[in-house]
């Protein structure tokens, strides 16, 4: 399997819980390795934009408010199959639907407080890095 980005965010619920560590020791056990990192207040704008997808969806104001009510920790991962086993850690969108064992099983809430996001392809992976890494962008795959 090809050697793949990813771009991970712990969201504002998972860090008041103070399990950053918890997620990173999920990740490195799965073969992924952490290849940039900061911890961030988003702004408004910066989570609107990272959302811009979501933009005409009903519950678009909710996440947005969420993502800024606090601290997150943006990540870059790299590892075979990156995309695809970081969707994996994570479970469902909806931790009540996610398998146990899963990082949204685990440590989410609900639907809106849900631990943590994960590119969901190829592209979206790209465009999400460079986003918070632009400059990790000159070596993206
Ligand atoms: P989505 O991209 O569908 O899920 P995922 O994070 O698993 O890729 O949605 C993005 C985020 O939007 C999701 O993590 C939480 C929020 N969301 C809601 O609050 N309510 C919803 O009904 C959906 C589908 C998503």
């Amino acid at each position: 399997m090809a050697i793949e980005r990813t771009l991970s965010i712990i969201k504002p619920d998972a860090v008041a819980k103070n399990v950053i560590g918890q997620i990173y020791t999920r990740f490195e056990n799965a073969g992924l390795k952490v290849i940039a990192a900061r911890m961030a207040q988003l702004s408004r704008t910066e989570a609107e934009g990272f959302y811009a997808v979501h933009r005409e969806r009903p519950f678009f104001k909710d996440l947005v408010d969420f993502m800024i009510s606090g601290p997150v920790m943006i990540q870059a991962l790299e590892g075979e199959g990156a995309i695809a086993k970081n969707r994996e850690l994570m479970g469902a969108t909806d931790p009540k639907k996610a398998d146990k064992g899963t990082i949204r099983a685990d440590f989410a809430d609900s639907i809106d407080a849900n631990a943590v996001h994960g590119s969901d392809a190829e592209e979206t992976a790209k465009v999400e890095i460079s986003y918070f890494f632009p400059a990790l962008n000159v070596y993206s795959r």
